[in-house]
């Protein structure tokens, strides 16, 4: 296979979640989720920012939908948003939430775009956080009842489904480090998190595949791989230990039905609470995942490694460890089909009103990203679309309206939506099939 090319029915898209677009925060009916509690908070996000308003994508849906359709994308990863069809996280359903995403998904596939639901973006309904929200394993028949919900009402229309966005993010950035909602910093218990978030998505496995026929049903892991500054024996087995910490600890319960060893034993009394039947619903047959991929950690590095670039997020550029942990993954796991469900970068980028905005840093990091993939592809490794995080700059939680990862600009003040050079970059790249030229 030609690096810059990619396979005729290679899925292109973009992403976004709820929270981070919708805005219309309590319209319609729709309840209150743990972000827009946690949003509400003075000194939890950056600046007093809230996504009360975002991208007002709510209301704009028709226009951000053509835009995409103009920028020929064909597939489009969203969530949705829980408490805008249950209110209350269970009971009685908003009629005006359904018929939202009703509208939303009519609207894609009249453009002809192919919509990728994930059914778990972060917004948990306080109304359950109340009750423990993922701390209390209620929430799992919770979530499947949520799931089948939405998987009745859209199931005719939504064939690709992914239960749960970045499980380590929720579990360790909501529950131990507190950065994210619903605040709390308690390692045990984020592990117990962690935990029934991997079992609510075997049981949504079950729930989708009952309600949708020909469901395809995935889950969507970050990843971060570990790599070393000075390939010392050292860092490897500390690169080793981490990436078993971190990513393991996700990846061997829902490919093997099993939690990993060292990290399970190093836990010791802060591990899990684990039912009999847990890991099998754990592990249900998938078919496909998603993984996000934004940048790497280097084991002995100083802050940052010299020579790399950084971008806002000071996060590293570096595209061929992507490659590197694709060949990694389909060696040792048995794997299904893989999308890259997130992949961006946020720079500062500067708009004059004059209908442009130059990002050639984005443009490049995501033709890296892309090349990097297609290598991995041309070792074998099963690659069937990928999406651009972010559709539009967007409610980058706990830094607000800060970061700017969007290949459309999003002007705050007046909604406009202006393509940047790495939109149009893409665009031609997906017309051709191939990596359009820097
Ligand atoms: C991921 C999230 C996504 C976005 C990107 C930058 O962790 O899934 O919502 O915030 O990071």
């Amino acid at each position: 296979m030609n690096v810059l090319s990619f396979p005729t029915h290679f899925v292109w898209g973009a992403a976004t979640a709820a929270y981070q677009i919708e805005g219309a925060w309590n319209e319609d009916g729709k309840g209150e989720s743990i972000w827009d509690r946690f949003a509400h908070t003075p000194g939890k996000i950056l600046n007093g920012d809230t996504g009360d308003v975002a991208c007002d994508h709510y209301h704009r849906y028709r226009d951000d939908l053509k835009l995409m359709h103009d920028l020929n994308l064909r597939a489009y990863r969203f969530s949705t948003a829980w408490t805008r069809v249950l209110p209350q996280g269970s009971g009685a359903a908003n009629p005006r939430g359904l018929d939202f995403y009703n509208r939303l998904v009519d609207a894609m596939l009249g453009y002809g775009i192919e919509p990728y639901l994930t059914l778990y973006h972060w917004d948990l309904p306080q109304t359950l956080q109340d009750q423990g929200g993922w701390n209390n394993r209620d929430v799992v028949g919770r979530f499947a009842d949520y799931v089948s919900l939405l998987a009745k009402h859209l199931g005719d229309r939504v064939k690709n489904w992914m239960t749960l966005n970045e499980p380590w993010v929720i579990a360790f950035l909501g529950h131990r480090s507190g950065e994210h909602a619903p605040g709390l910093k308690d390692e045990k218990l984020a592990l117990q998190v962690a935990h029934h978030l991997l079992v609510a998505h075997g049981a949504a496995v079950d729930a989708l595949r009952a309600n949708v026929r020909d469901a395809r049903v995935g889950i969507v892991i970050n990843l971060w791989p570990y790599e070393t500054m000075h390939d010392t024996e050292e860092e490897r087995a500390t690169a080793e230990r981490m990436w078993q910490v971190d990513n393991a600890w996700f990846l061997d319960p829902i490919f093997r039905g099993t939690y990993p060893v060292a990290p399970w034993e190093a836990y010791g009394a802060k591990q899990p609470r684990v039912l009999p039947g847990d890991m099998a619903q754990i592990a249900r047959q998938l078919d496909f995942w998603g993984i996000n991929y934004y940048a790497r950690h280097v084991v002995g590095a100083p802050e940052r490694v010299p020579g790399s670039e950084y971008t806002e997020m000071g996060w590293e550029v570096h595209a061929p460890a992507l490659e590197r942990m694709l060949v990694r993954l389909a060696r040792e796991y048995q794997l299904p089909p893989i999308f890259i469900t997130e992949n961006g970068a946020a720079f500062p980028d500067e708009y004059k009103g004059d209908g442009v905005v130059h990002d050639p840093r984005r443009t490049a990091y995501l033709y890296a990203h892309l090349e990097a993939l297609a290598r991995a592809m041309a070792q074998g490794v099963n690659v069937r679309g990928y999406f651009v995080w972010s559709l539009m700059d967007n409610f980058e939680w706990a830094w607000g309206n800060s970061k700017r990862f969007g290949i459309v600009y999003t002007d705050y003040a007046t909604q406009a939506r202006v393509p940047k050079d790495s939109a149009k970059w893409y665009a031609q790249t997906i017309a051709e099939h191939s990596l359009a030229p820097l």
